[in-house]
Parts: structure tokens; sequence; C-alpha cells
């Protein structure tokens, strides 16, 4: 079984480098998936409010008998509970759901900047951090600027900005800036939600070279930058496919030709723009 390594987030919290997505799983599929990625090896399970499935998610997490301390649960406030009150009363709801005590890590989805409130929420977050339900507390979808208002109004550097990043939306900007603050990078999407990228013949190319897949090709590139990664799967071959990447290491040659393939294309909304929920 693979060892996955952790990144040591800026309050000296441990994450496992590689976790779990269950974005689009049906929560009545999720037990089935989660409980098949744990006995895979993972330890990291990222999961969100409005993904539906934190029951599902937390009954397989229940039923692994695996000791809650070697878990690392993630959830997201979703968009219409920005606000303090509403954030507090959003996190109990997930904890319920979950069947835990504390998440590992709490993130806001998006900063859905035309509702304003993302300072307020984040103020609840800290409340969660101060109470010890919550181990860290970061941000999804925020933009420099975004960071940059937080960072100044609040206390609490957020440990994490969860963003979209594949080889076709590297994010250098983006990962620059949150490596001059200390807030770890991580990808959403890594994978390109499995669509065109894991045909590009350089990423094939790469994979012929290292008798490996496309996707694991692509997660090394993503391990070797510091970035940590959920990839997806409800196909149990993928799940160990997508965990067996640390036995092999892409040279100097194959970074650079990944590297080449940027093109700031987003499969997903952009964080100044999305208000919805
Ligand atoms: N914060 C945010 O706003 C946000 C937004 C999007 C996603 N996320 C998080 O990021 C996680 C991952 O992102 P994602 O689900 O969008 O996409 P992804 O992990 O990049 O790709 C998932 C897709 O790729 C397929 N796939 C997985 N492993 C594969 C492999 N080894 N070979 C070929 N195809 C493979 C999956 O198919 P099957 O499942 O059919 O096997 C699925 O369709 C989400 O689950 C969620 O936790 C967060």
């Amino acid at each position: 079984m693979s060892k996955v390594p952790p990144i040591i987030l800026n309050n000296g919290v441990e994450m496992p480098q590689l976790g779990f997505g269950v974005w689009q799983v049906p929560d009545a599929e999720a037990e089935t998936a989660v409980a098949t990625a744990l006995e895979a090896g993972y330890r990291s399970i990222d999961t969100a409010a409005i993904y539906g499935n934190e029951k599902g998610t937390g009954r397989a997490v229940a039923a692994s008998g695996i000791p809650r301390e070697e878990l690392f649960v993630t959830t997201k406030v979703w968009n219409s509970d920005h606000g303090y009150d509403a954030t507090l009363r959003a996190f109990d709801t997930s904890l319920a759901k979950l069947g835990l005590d504390h998440v590992d890590l709490y993130l806001i989805h998006w900063p859905t900047p035309a509702r304003d409130r993302y300072v307020d929420t984040y103020k609840a977050f800290e409340k969660l951090y101060a109470d010890g339900r919550v181990r860290a507390i970061g941000v999804s979808n925020f933009l420099p600027e975004h960071l940059e208002r937080l960072i100044g109004e609040t206390s609490v550097v957020p440990a994490v900005n969860q963003i979209e990043l594949h080889p076709h939306l590297q994010q250098h900007a983006a990962r620059e800036y949150h490596a001059e603050q200390g807030i770890a990078t991580e990808a959403w999407s890594p994978l390109g939600s499995g669509k065109g990228i894991l045909e590009i013949p350089a990423i094939v190319a790469i994979a012929q070279k290292h008798g490996r897949t496309p996707a694991q090709v692509v997660l090394r590139w993503h391990l070797q930058l510091g970035n940590i990664v959920i990839p997806k799967s409800v196909t149990p071959s993928r799940i160990a496919e997508n965990i067996d990447v640390f036995g092999f290491s892409l040279d100097a040659e194959d970074l650079a030709a990944i590297s080449a393939l940027n093109e700031d294309r987003r499969l997903g909304s952009h964080p100044a723009e999305f208000n919805a929920g």
C-alpha cells in the first residue's frame, strides 16, 4: 500500500498530499466510493456541504474502523451560508451529517464577491478554530486579491487555498502568492475532470516512457510541484491507480514538457464572477 507523504500546513497540522475528492458522487454511492478509497490507502477525503454526500462520506469513515486521528476530513461552507451566524449553523449541520466531532480542514467554498461577506464568514471560521472544532481553516477559489483582504482584516492566515489547477490551468501567479504567504496550494480537478488532459500526446508519451498511466503522470507532476491533490473516481481500478504514484519520478524534461501545456484555460467558473447559491 502506498504511503502518502504529508504537507505541513502553516499551523503545524499535517495534511496528506494526496486525498480523495467526492464531488458529483451521489450520497448513496459515496459510502462505497469512500470505503474503496480508504481500503486503497487514502486517508484524506474532500467533501462539501453542496455535494450532498457528507452523510455517505461519514458512514464510510465510521465503518472503516480507522482511528480518527489517522484520517483527514475536509468540508466546505456553501455560498448561501456566508455570514458569521449562518456559517456557525452550517458548520453544525455539516458536522452532524458527517457524524464527527471535528473536521480537519474547513474551507470557504467560493469567495462569492457580490455578497461581500467572506470576511465575516472567515471570522466564524476563526471562532471554530479557537474552539478546537476544526484543526485548520482555509479557503477555496480565492484570488490573490481576496486573500490579501482576508489577511488584512483577520488574524489567522488561511492554511490552504483549494483552486482549479491542472496542466491547462497552471496558476503560476496564485501559487507564487500562496508560497509567499505560507498558504498551501490544493488542486481541484487535478486531472482536468478526466477530460482532454489525459489524452494530450505529450502526457501520453511521458506515461509510455515511465510505464505509467496519463493520470499517474499528471498526479506526479502536481506532487513534484508541491501541490496537494484530491483526484475523484468512482471506479475501483482508478481509485487504486491514482494513489499508486509514489514509486516513480518525473525528470526535468518531463516537468518542462508539462509546464509547456499551460493555456490558462478554466473548466469551472471564474472566482471573480461566481456568486450562485
Ligand atoms: N473547491 C471547488 O470549487 C471544487 C470544484 C471542483 C472539484 N473540487 C474537488 O476536487 C475533486 C476532484 O476534482 P474533479 O472531480 O472535478 O475532477 P478530477 O479528479 O480531475 O477528475 C475526475 C474525473 O476523472 C475520471 N478519472 C479519475 N481517475 C482517472 C484515471 N486514473 N484515468 C482516467 N480517468 C480518471 C473520473 O471518472 P470516474 O469517477 O468515472 O472513474 C472523473 O470523471 C472533486 O471531487 C472535489 O472534491 C472542488
